[in-house]
Formats: C-alpha cells, structure tokens, sequence
C-alpha cells in the first residue's frame, strides 16, 4: 500500500492566514525547521495506478500538483486522473472543502457516512459537484467497502458534529454517531492502514481496532490540552473541539503505549502545536515515544 501526506495540519493550515505566533512567523521564513503545513488529507493506493483521497481539504488544488503521481494523467489530451475517489471522515470545513475544487467534470466516487452526505446537501453550494459525475455513496459503519484496489471499512470515532453544525442547545452539541469516523483500510496483502485524524478519545473499542495495525494515522491537533488558551490564540480547549491532545496521562501518546502498532503517525496538528516546529523539546519528546510527525509530501509504503 502506497500512502502520500497531502497535508499535515488541521483546519487553518500553518502558518496560519491571520497568525502572527512566532511559529507561524518561522513558517513563513525558510526556516528549515518549521515547514509550512497546508489542511490534512492523505492519498492511499494498492498500486500507484488508482488513488483514494481521505478527505478533500481546502488545500487541495495545490497539494494535488504537488505530488507528480496525482496530476492530471492519461492519453485523453483533455481529461484524466488517477484519483477515482475521496472518502471523507467528517464534515468540518477542512475536510470537506477541496470538493469545491473538484467540480470541474471529472467522475470519481465520493463515500461518506449519511451524516456527512446530510450536511453536504444541506449546503446547496456543493451541487456544484455534479451529482451524476460524482456519485454520493452512503458508507455504513462496519461494512467492508472496495474503494481503489483496496477494502475501506468505517468505523464511529469518538467526536463532535461539524463546526458550523452544532446545537449549543442539544447534549454533545448535537453530535450522534457517523459525524466522525475512522477507517481501516487495507490491501490484498493484509496490510492495515487506520486513519483516525479526528478523534475525541482513545476509548477501549478504539484500542482494540488499532491494535496489530501497520500503521495508525492519528489526531494530533493539540500537543496539550489549553494549549490554544495559554497562547491567547483561542478560549477552546483541545476537548471542547472534539481532539484527544499528545501529551500527558490522559494524552494519545500514554493512550497508545502499549497498543502493538507498526508505525504510528500523527497528522492534523493545529499551527500552535510545538511538534510543527522541528527543533522543539516537544518534537523530541514525541519522536522518543516512538511517533511520527507528519509533513506534507511525506510517502509511506505499507
Ligand atoms: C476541527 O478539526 O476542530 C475543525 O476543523 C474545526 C474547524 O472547522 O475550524
Ligand atoms: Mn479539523
């Protein structure tokens, strides 16, 4: 299994568009040791010959001809691809937003939980996305889907509603099963790819599908908890957001400690989180656990 990192970061990208943080000021310099980021999304193939997108993120136009192997391809001199699908985990803006950028006539598979599907025609903005070109297909949790080569099965994630969705008057604003995902998605091989880049809680049903995988993908929005707080940079906790933070005892990092993972990975890392920043103490930290900090363009082979 072939797996690209089109983007690393979560929603907002780092360096962030109205940040003046001294991380996302080295961002914008050549600072070698802090690489911009654009929004989270990785592509995932059997082959190299077909690609699945997990999630469409505002990023896209530039992350897509970023990578050679997903520009435009074929002997049509007008059209052609080798994405032939994107899958989506969440309805939050940097998840689903790159489907603007996929409106120009081109036919892939869209899958996503019924959740998803509901806020996308909620927002009649997305009937640009040619429905007859781009069929939207219903994911059900638990039930193995083939998507490019490969077998994609959908599983609840602990999480909230989309952003812009949810009900302050409602218990867990509104948020039922389905509004987060995770995926296992795995190769003739039995290779087994998870990807949980949004995730609220390492809960025990959590660990146990993590568990023997070859590679985790995993939320890494937040390395602590009031992170955004203690910078000034928001008043929401990592919790009140729906994201599990990497440190500390109740962090991903002490969650998964004992989990058997081939590679474990964290990606949708939010522009105040250190492990960005390639020189931190908290980069350091992470690595000695054993974890991955993803960047955009990175490949990984299963
Ligand atoms: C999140 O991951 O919490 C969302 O992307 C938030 C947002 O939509 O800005
Ligand atoms: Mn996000």
């Amino acid at each position: 299994m072939l797996i690209v990192v089109l983007g690393a970061a979560a929603g907002g990208g780092f360096p962030q568009w109205n940040s003046n943080s001294a991380a996302c000021a080295r961002a914008r310099s050549d600072d070698r040791a802090a690489r911009p980021a654009t929004q989270a999304s990785i592509a995932v193939s059997a082959d190299g010959a077909r690609w699945r997108l997990v999630n469409a993120s505002p990023d896209i136009r530039a992350q897509l001809e970023a990578i050679p192997t997903l520009r435009p391809h074929g002997e049509d001199p007008l059209r052609g691809t080798r994405i032939d699908g994107v899958v989506l985990t969440n309805a939050d803006v940097d998840a689903v937003a790159g489907l603007l950028t996929l409106r120009e006539k081109t036919a892939f598979e869209l899958h996503a939980h019924a959740r998803v599907l509901d806020q996308l025609a909620a927002n009649p903005i997305f009937n640009v996305v040619d429905r007859d070109l781009v069929p939207r297909v219903p994911l059900t949790l638990e039930t193995a889907t083939p998507m490019s080569n490969l077998t994609t099965t959908a599983f609840a994630a602990p999480g909230k509603v989309a952003l812009y969705a949810e009900d302050d008057a409602a218990a867990d604003f509104g948020s039922a099963d389905g509004d987060v995902v995770g995926l296992e998605i795995t190769d003739e091989q039995g290779k087994r790819l998870i990807y949980l880049g949004n995730c609220a809680a390492v809960t025990d049903a959590v660990r146990d599908r993590v568990a023997g995988a070859d590679m985790l993908f995993f939320d890494g929005t937040l390395y602590v908890d009031d992170e955004m707080r203690a910078r000034g940079a928001g008043v929401k906790t990592g919790r009140r957001m729906g994201h599990i933070s990497m440190a500390g005892p109740d962090g991903a990092i002490a969650a998964f400690a004992d989990t058997p993972i081939g590679r474990r990975v964290f990606i949708h890392m939010n522009n105040t989180n250190p492990v960005l920043l390639a020189d931190s103490a908290e980069r350091a930290a992470v690595e000695k656990a054993g974890w991955i900090v993803a960047q955009d363009g990175m490949e990984l082979t299963l």
